[in-house]
């Protein structure tokens, strides 16, 4: 009989409950980690549910039907969200993004979308508020989620190819559907849209030029990433992993590129601009070439664990300190206490034996 795989994410210890430091200075702005960064995106994941059984991500073996989803009252409350968001825009996030699992599945998440929409930048700016998702649900909830205030969003999509997309999410999904999410997100104005291909040698690489071809000049910026070995059930060998430069070589030589400056310091895709000004693509190099040492994101795990790392295997349990009827002051303190000892780094020091090590789930700490 052949060991079952138990995602990390069930076996999980219940997660430190964070310090908060006695005599702890409210948050000022000079937040840094032990590398000198910063704290500039909070990835809130919504559910650690999703439609789709992504070979790369949920793998059918092991979220089947057997596997045992957060329960509802584990949760963190909209409330308790829009809470900690406020938190972290002290200590300078200017970037929130929902994800998950799929964050629309989350009931009514245009409320909670509202509720973020209202906070503000440590500088009294509007957040950047946006969301990455399968793009199934879009057709139906795109317009109300602009309403609500959603300024845009990033859908995944591997392949145009039907056949090879039916087979990576693995529950038959066509892609025309996702393409109309695409088309309904756009109309809606959730702009620009961005499109995440993870790219997986021998199964979607050949697809990499048709996928630039379809959007350029259609002012989505699709972006092509490395398949990652995050979690523990995905099977990943670095065989699979199709580097960003020959990605870029090849729809170089198809459709010819040149290099572009990023947007921020610190943004994870490397932006390359097609020569006759017709838009934009991007590549994401997680494995080839780490971005760790630029690394200014926090993540929020559905059940409020705080995770410093995408990689991280175990995460410093806030909604503890929330229901424990702490100030906003103590937690915040506690935040900045979290951050201002990270080290992490895991991409730059990835080995064959860190590949193989247990990690939570991408499903469960949020893409
Ligand atoms: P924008 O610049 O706001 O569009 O966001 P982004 O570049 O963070 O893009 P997105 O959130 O869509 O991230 C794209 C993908 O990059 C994710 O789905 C992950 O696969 C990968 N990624 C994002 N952040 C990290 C990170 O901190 N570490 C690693 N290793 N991969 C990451
Ligand atoms: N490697 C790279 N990207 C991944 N994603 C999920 N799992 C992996 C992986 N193993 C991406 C999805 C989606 C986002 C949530 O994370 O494609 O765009
Ligand atoms: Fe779902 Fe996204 Fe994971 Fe695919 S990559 S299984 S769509 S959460
Ligand atoms: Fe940041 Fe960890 Fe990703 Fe490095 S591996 S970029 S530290 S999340």
């Amino acid at each position: 009989m052949t060991a079952r795989v138990i995602p990390i994410a069930r076996q999980a210890p219940a997660g430190a409950v964070p310090r908060i430091p006695r005599d702890a200075a409210p948050a000022d702005g000079t937040l840094a980690d032990t590398r000198g960064r910063r704290l500039h995106d909070l990835r809130i994941s919504v559910t650690d549910r999703c439609n789709f059984r992504c070979t790369y991500c949920m793998p059918k073996s092991v979220f089947d039907k057997d596997y045992t989803f957060l329960p509802h009252g584990e949760l963190l409350s909209f409330e308790e969200i829009t809470r900690v968001a406020r938190i972290f825009a002290r200590h300078g996030v200017e970037k929130l993004r929902l994800t998950g699992g799929e964050p629309l599945l989350r009931k009514n998440v245009e409320d909670l979308v509202a509720m973020l929409a209202g906070l503000s930048t440590r500088g009294g700016a509007p957040m950047d508020l946006t969301l990455t998702t399968n793009g199934s649900l879009l057709p139906r909830k795109a317009r109300a989620l602009k309403a609500a205030g959603l300024k845009r969003v990033t859908v995944s999509l591997d392949s145009l190819d039907d056949a090879v997309f039916r087979a990576m999410n693995d529950v038959d999904f066509p892609v025309a559907r996702v393409l109309e999410g695409i088309d309904a997100a756009a109309a809606a104005g959730l702009a620009p849209v961005k499109i995440n291909m993870v790219v997986k040698k021998g199964v979607n690489d050949g697809d990499v030029v048709a996928m630039a071809r379809r959007f350029k000049g259609s002012g989505h910026i699709v972006r092509f990433i490395e398949f990652m070995d995050v979690g523990s059930s995905n099977g990943w060998r670095m065989d699979d992993v199709v580097p960003s430069a020959e990605i870029v070589r090849r729809i170089d030589a198809a459709l010819p590129l040149v290099e572009a400056e990023p947007n921020y310091s610190g943004e994870v895709a490397e932006r390359w601009r097609y020569a006759d000004g017709s838009g934009e693509i991007g590549v994401i190099s997680s494995v080839t070439q780490a971005f760790c040492a630029t690394c200014t994101r926090a993540r929020l795990s559905t059940e409020g664990k705080l995770f410093t790392c995408l990689f991280a295997q175990s995460g410093h349990d806030l909604r503890a300190l929330l229901r424990a009827g702490h100030d906003d002051d103590e937690i915040a303190a506690a935040v900045g206490l979290v951050w201002s000892e990270r080290a992490d780094r895991y991409s730059e020091i990835r080995t064959a034996a860190t590949a193989r090590s247990r990690k939570i789930e991408m499903s469960y700490i949020g893409g």
